[in-house]
Formats: structure tokens, sequence, C-alpha cells
């Protein structure tokens, strides 16, 4: 993808890697647009973006996306990128008598329906342009899953093959394909304390890596790889799987 001059369309930019990706973005030139559920948010980074967009959504609720999704084509017909960025994340326990399924039922919903959705929706704007980009935010955890979470890891592991089958499928159109998978980052995420865990990669090191990954086009197949999310990457590959699923059963985030 080229770094300036796109439009771009960027979910979960309210907090974290979203915002981040977002405000740099905008500061290469781009016309940004920024969604999420939290309008304070939203108003606080547009307000230190000018030219800046916000909108609000929640992308759990199958209506208002396809409400979304009409506004968005209707204001912004140039667009031509689309950053599948929102996400949420949980923790279930399989072994006890009654498994509390809400959380994951809502991490299905958001983190796969609402992209699936959304990126449908979005498409034939995309296609139209000349040069576009359908991105998805999956995780390291696409590739071993993290044992307290199993359907949070299972959503990213299900984006990553859908975004593999989509390549395939949009290859000749303008549309290119991009996955953004991160390591463990310092986020909200998981809740507050995960913003100063020293385990995970800080936020501005991640963004500007990733940026720089975006500058130079040094992706690999498609997927946006920085160095301490490879070893994941290749686990299975390099026979380090158990070892990783080892390590992740036994920390907690
Ligand atoms: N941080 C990590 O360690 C890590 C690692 C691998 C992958 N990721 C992925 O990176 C992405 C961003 O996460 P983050 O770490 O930056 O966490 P974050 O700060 O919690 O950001 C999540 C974003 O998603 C938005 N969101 C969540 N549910 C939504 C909904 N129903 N409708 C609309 N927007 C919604 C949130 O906005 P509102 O609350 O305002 O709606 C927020 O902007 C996620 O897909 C996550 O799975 C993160």
């Amino acid at each position: 993808m080229k770094i300036s001059g796109n439009t771009i369309l960027v979910t979960g930019a309210t907090s974290g890697i979203g915002r981040a990706l977002a405000e740099a973005l905008h500061g290469k030139g781009n016309k940004v647009i920024i969604a999420g559920r939290r309008q304070a948010l939203l108003d606080e980074v547009t307000g230190r973006n000018p030219g800046m967009t916000g909108i609000a959504v929640d992308l759990s609720d199958t209506a208002a996306i396809a409400k979304f999704a009409e506004s968005v084509k209707a204001q912004f017909p140039q667009l031509n990128v689309l950053i599948n960025n929102a996400g949420i994340a949980g923790h279930e326990d399989y072994t006890a008598d009654a498994v509390d399924l809400e959380r994951a039922y809502s991490t299905i919903q958001t983190n796969i329906t609402g992209v699936v959705q959304l990126s449908a929706a979005l498409l034939p704007v995309l296609r139209a342009q000349p040069h576009s980009t359908l991105m998805v935010t999956t995780s390291g955890l696409a590739f071993v899953p993290y044992p307290p979470g199993p359907v949070y890891s299972a959503t990213k592991a299900f984006m990553h093959n859908w975004l593999d089958a989509l390549r395939v499928q949009l290859q000749k159109t303008s549309v290119e394909v991009l996955e953004l998978a991160p390591p463990y980052v310092q986020t909200e995420l998981g809740g507050p304390q995960q913003a100063s865990d020293p385990r995970a990669m800080p936020l501005e090191a991640y963004t500007s890596e990733v940026m720089q990954i975006l500058e130079q086009n040094t992706l690999e197949k498609g997927e946006i790889l920085v160095e301490r999310v490879k070893p994941l990457r290749t686990a299975e590959k390099d026979g380090k799987y158990q070892e990783f699923l080892d390590m992740f059963a036994a920390m907690h985030v």
C-alpha cells in the first residue's frame, strides 16, 4: 500500500493500536476516518488531528454496521483503504460446570462477524478504486493459541485463514489484502494493567515498526510482521509450537 494520499477507514481507533496507526497515517498525509463506540474518545482524537473524521458505531450490531457502511460509502466514495482493527478479548474456563459464554459470543461477533460484514459491504467501493487495501488486525495468537483465551485466539486464526482465501479471490482486482499480526503490545485490550506490562511491546515502538514496514514495503506475503511476532508466526515450522503453548499456559494477562 502506498503510504500517503489514501482515504482510510480505521475501526477500533479510539484507543491502542488503531488510534496509534490512525494518527501515524494522518501524519503521513492521508484522509483518515476513525470508528469506535466511545464518542468522547472519537472527539478527542479528531480534535487533536485536524482533518480527521470520527464516526461512532458498534461493530457488534449487525444493523448498525449496515447503516455505518452506507454512510461511509455516501460520505467517502473515494475510500481506498479499510483497516478492520476493532477487537475485544476475553477468557473462558471450560473446566467450570457452566462456562460463561457471553464474552465469547460478543468476541466472535466483533472480531469475526463484524469484520466479514463490514468488509463485504465496503469491498465494492474498494474495488472501484485503482489501488486499494483491505487490512485486518489479527494476532500472533492466530498461530499459537493462548490457552486462557480460546475463543479470542480462534477468532484471530479464523481471520488469518479467511484473509488467505480472500487474497486469492481478489488477486485480479485492485484490492490488496493485508494481515496485521501484532505481538503482545502495551494497550488496554486485556485490562488497564496491560498498558504497562513489561512483557508487552511498547505501543509507540510497535507503531513505528509497522509504519516502517509499510513505507519500505517489506511485507511478507501480505503479512505485516514486526520482528517480535515472527517467532510465533513460524513456531509450527520451527518445531517451537509446544514450547510457546506451554509458555502461554503459564502466563496470565
Ligand atoms: N494489544 C495486543 O497485545 C494485541 C495483540 C494482538 C492483536 N491485537 C489486536 O489489535 C486490535 C486493537 O486492539 P488494542 O490492543 O489496540 O486494544 P484496545 O485499545 O482495547 O482497542 C480496541 C479498539 O476496538 C474498538 N472496539 C471494540 N469493540 C468494538 C465494537 N463493538 N464496536 C466498535 N469498536 C469496537 C475499541 O473502541 P470502543 O471501545 O470505543 O468501541 C477500541 O478502539 C484488536 O483487534 C486486537 O485483537 C492486540
